[in-house]
């Protein structure tokens, strides 16, 4: 039987090998008995390990309140490695290697007395395993206890000049998980406690949205391109729309969505970042000052929105009951840990505007929910029509504007929409894709958000976090649409498995335009 050829090598994936690794020190994680540590980020290390993109210096400390061991705390990291790494089966002898780095130790975010045993267990680590006084503290804790935290690590000079000691060179840096802060006072006040213990350069504000792939892809496509960027803007664009659509529920969190809801745990910082990307000017490089200070400019550049703007601009939604993928599902209201008068949305549509010369009178129609007919987040450029006079005599019901349309996940790709003849003796127009997937053209086994975002930590680079002056813009936009949501009436309803209130779709129809079902 004649055997097929060896497939040649994808010629995309070449170059592609991982040549980063982080800087010798001790990722130190707060919070290390809780979810986002079993399903992120000890995953996401080991698969850095994997790669070899961690130092031979590496020591991992997990910090919580429950009573552990060292082998206790590494069997259970392991599980939870084997339950969610993207690599599976757990290898070995890479395992071996790995849990000798990982330690536990226990204490409470308040108590004083966590942060001595953590200063004499982190000089036992410089000594055995060469983490020369380097630290990564990692708040994977609810965010009441970031401050205490913070506050507990100058106390103690675990951070600063004296944690240095001869070593000039040593550093220390913190990432704080979102949600950063509830509303823009308290976002300040956050800053100002984290002001006290370090300087921004240290600070690492995670939204884990930068962190993929496509999402970094989106500066590429714009600016490594020349295709795009002479098109990116209010002379040939008609619109934007950014969806962060989810099918899931509240998955047993009410009692955090209680307290959020989806414009403070959605659009407040990934769909504003999602915004940004695509607003934003070119800048001057690719260093984290650099794109954060384009990033700021189009928050500032975002026309507020006072109580009469919101209600014409904004629409929420809260999801009854209903179908989703054939099963049926309970509503918001008779989630666990909801109350039965709930007025949380779980849906928002918004209508925003950038105030600037590029995007001047161009909507930028945004919208995320729970419980939506499907998941998918994408952003789609919808370009304005074409003159119709060459077309008048065929089918004009074919002609429809161009799409660029960027999916973030699933299948992440780009795809453009332009307009085609169909083959035959007429000239009869149909709209036709091009379409990129990521997957396809790289391979599907494309890093973890965690895994980019940890090692970039690691090297002290900031240009996939938020920087002080830009978590403090997405709240001061985001404020007052809150407040005037707050004294309105309940969100409207729709049925688990749509895409939203009809009413959401007058936000749209009312300028000529319609939302996508991507
Ligand atoms: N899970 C996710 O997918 C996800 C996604 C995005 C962002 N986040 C954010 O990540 C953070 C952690 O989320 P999570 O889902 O992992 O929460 P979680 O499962 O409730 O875990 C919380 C962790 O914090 C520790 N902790 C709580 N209070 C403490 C205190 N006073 N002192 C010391 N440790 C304390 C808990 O340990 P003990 O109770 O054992 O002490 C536990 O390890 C939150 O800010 C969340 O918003 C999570």
């Amino acid at each position: 039987m004649p055997t097929s050829p060896p497939l040649a090598p994808n010629p995309l994936r070449r170059g592609l090998v991982e040549d980063r690794a982080g800087e010798a020190c001790a990722v130190v994680i707060f919070g290390a008995s809780g979810d986002l540590t079993r399903r992120k980020l000890m995953p996401a290390l080991y698969n850095l390990a994997w790669s070899r993109a961690l130092p031979a210096g590496i020591a991992i400390v997990g910090v919580a309140r429950g009573e552990k061991t060292d082998d206790s705390f590494r069997a259970g990291m392991r599980e939870a490695v084997g339950r969610f790494s993207r690599r599976k089966p757990i290898e070995e002898a890479l395992w071996a290697d790995f849990e000798r780095g990982l330690t536990y130790v226990r204490g409470a975010a308040s108590d004083p007395a966590t942060y001595e045993s953590l200063r004499a267990h982190l000089a036992r680590l410089d000594a055995d395993r060469g983490t020369g006084k380097n630290r990564l503290f990692y708040l994977a804790v609810p965010p009441s206890e970031f401050g205490p935290i913070v506050e507990g690590l100058r106390a103690s000079r675990l951070v600063g000049d004296a944690a240095r000691g001869q070593d000039p060179n040593a550093w220390s840096r913190v990432v704080f998980e979102k949600p950063f802060g509830h509303d823009l006072a308290s976002a300040r006040e956050l800053n100002d406690t984290i002001a006290l213990a370090f300087n921004e350069s240290q600070v690492f504000r995670i939204d884990h949205y930068l962190g993929k792939e496509t999402v970094q892809n989106l500066l590429v496509l714009r600016f490594a391109n020349l295709l795009f960027e002479p098109v990116w803007g209010r002379e040939h664009v008609d619109h934007v729309q950014i969806t962060v659509a989810e099918d899931i529920g509240v998955e047993g969190r009410g009692r955090f969505y209680e307290q959020t809801g989806v414009t403070r745990d959605i659009v407040e910082n990934h769909l504003m970042q999602l915004l940004c990307l695509t607003a934003m000017e070119p800048p001057i490089s690719l260093v984290a000052d650099a794109v954060r200070d384009e990033k700021v400019k189009v928050l500032r550049a975002l026309r507020p929105m006072e109580l009469a703007e919101v209600n014409h601009n904004v629409v929420r939604g809260q999801y009854a009951r209903g179908t989703v993928h054939g099963e049926e599902v309970p509503a918001y209201v008779e989630e666990p840990d909801v109350a039965a008068n709930s007025r949380v949305e779980t849906y928002v549509a918004m209508r925003c505007f950038v105030d600037n010369w590029r995007w001047s009178g161009v909507p930028f129609y945004v919208r995320a929910g729970k419980r939506l007919a499907r998941r998918v987040t994408e952003i789609a450029i919808v370009f304005h029509e074409v003159p119709r006079t060459l077309f008048r005599a065929s089918r004009l019901s074919g002609i429809t504007p161009n799409v660029l349309s960027v999916r973030i996940q699933p299948d992440e790709g780009i795809a453009l929409r332009f307009i085609s003849k169909e083959p035959g003796q007429q000239t009869v127009l149909r709209d036709v894709a091009m379409d990129f997937r990521y997957g396809a053209a790289f391979g599907s086994n494309t890093p973890e958000a965690y895994e980019r975002l940890l090692l970039d930590a690691m090297r002290g680079e900031a240009t996939l976090f938020t920087r002080r002056d830009e978590v403090e813009a997405q709240w001061r936009y985001i404020d007052p649409v809150l407040s005037a949501l707050g004294s309105e009436a309940p969100p409207l309803t729709y049925p688990a498995g749509s895409w939203g209130p009809d009413k959401a779709d007058d936000l749209l129809t009312r300028d000529g335009c319609r939302w996508r079902k991507p």
